[in-house]
């Protein structure tokens, strides 16, 4: 399962897309240590980083989208709830057992969908109204 950081993936806000950018690029790696299956640790290192990281880069998205009263921020709240929840359950599963092969496969895979499905839907369509606002407000204070 490959991913590599394309311009499908920019979105416009600089905050935003770095944050996805570095998802991307650990995700790269994961999935290499994965697909190898012998790293255990490492596998444990960027699945632990990856996960605290999406709750930073959460948090920074729901800071901009109340600052813009984005009227969808229930469906994205709801959306990185989900994938809290998943978090944790791997990390609980990863704490007990290490990262098996068959754990590290399936938080590729959920990951791997995530960047995909989320990003490229949900967040494009939040960043398009976050941009217009931002232009509107750039408009009205000059
Ligand atoms: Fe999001």
């Amino acid at each position: 399962m490959s991913l590599h950081w394309d311009e499908s993936l920019v979105l416009g806000i600089d905050e935003i897309d770095s944050q996805h950018r570095s998802i991307c690029e650990h995700f790269e790696k994961l999935s290499e240590a994965a697909q190898q299956g012998t790293q255990k640790e490492l596998i444990e290192e960027l699945a632990s980083f990856l996960f605290e990281y999406a709750q930073v880069h959460f948090a920074t998205e729901d800071r901009i989208m109340l600052e813009y009263k984005y009227p969808k921020i229930e469906a994205q709240r709801s959306e990185h709830g989900e994938f809290t929840r998943d978090a944790k359950e791997f990390m609980k599963r990863i704490e007990k057992d290490g990262a098996t092969r068959e754990i590290a496969i399936e938080v590729t895979g959920k990951l791997f969908r995530w960047i995909y499905n989320h990003i490229r839907n949900h967040d494009r369509e939040m960043v398009a109204y976050v941009k217009e606002c931002m232009a509107l407000r750039s408009k009205y204070e000059n």
